[in-house]
C-alpha cells in the first residue's frame, strides 16, 4: 500500500472505515474478536480501537466500522504498513477478500482510511 511519505511530529491517529455486506457483519466482528495483535510489537503504536455503530444491530443498511490507531508519529504509522505485521493482522481479512474475487463474488468488505493530527484534547 502506497502512502505519501511525510515526517510529522506529535501524536497521530489513522483511521480505516470499514463498510461490511450485511452477510458479512458477523465474521467481520469475530475476525477483531480474535485479532491477531501483530501491530501490538510495533515500535510507537500507542493503541487501537474498533468503533461499532449502534445503528448496525437495527438497520438493514449497515454504517462503517472505525477502526482507530493512535501511533507516536505518522512514521511509526508508515513503518507498520510496510511491515509482515501488517501483512500477519490481516492475514484472515485478505483471504476472506481474494476468495471472494476467485469465485467471482462482491467484495464482502471496502475500507478507506484517512489519516490525522491530534489538534486539541
Ligand atoms: C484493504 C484494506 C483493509 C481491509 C479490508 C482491512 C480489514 C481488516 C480486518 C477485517 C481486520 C481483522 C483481521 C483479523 O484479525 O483477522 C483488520 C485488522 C486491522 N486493521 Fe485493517 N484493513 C485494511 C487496511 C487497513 C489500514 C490501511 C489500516 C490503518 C489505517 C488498518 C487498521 C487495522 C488494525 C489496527 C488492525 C488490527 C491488526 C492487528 O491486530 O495486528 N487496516 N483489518
Amino acid at each position: 500500500m502506497e502512502i505519501e511519505s511525510k515526517s510529522t511530529q506529535g501524536e497521530f491517529v489513522a483511521i480505516n472505515y470499514i463498510s461490511c455486506q450485511e452477510h458479512y457483519l458477523a465474521r467481520f466482528e469475530e475476525l477483531f474478536k480474535s485479532r491477531a495483535g501483530a501491530i501490538d510489537r510495533l515500535k510507537g503504536f500507542l493503541r487501537m480501537e474498533v468503533l461499532k455503530p449502534q445503528s448496525n444491530d437495527k438497520q438493514s443498511e449497515p454504517e462503517p466500522y472505525l477502526v482507530v490507531s493512535h501511533w507516536e508519529n505518522q512514521d511509526c504509522f508508515q513503518n507498520w504498513v510496510k511491515s509482515p505485521e501488517f501483512h500477519e493482522g490481516h492475514r484472515r481479512a485478505f483471504q476472506d477478500m481474494s476468495q471472494a474475487k476467485e469465485q467471482g463474488l462482491e467484495a464482502p468488505m471496502h475500507s478507506k482510511f484517512v489519516v490525522y493530527d491530534v489538534l486539541s484534547r
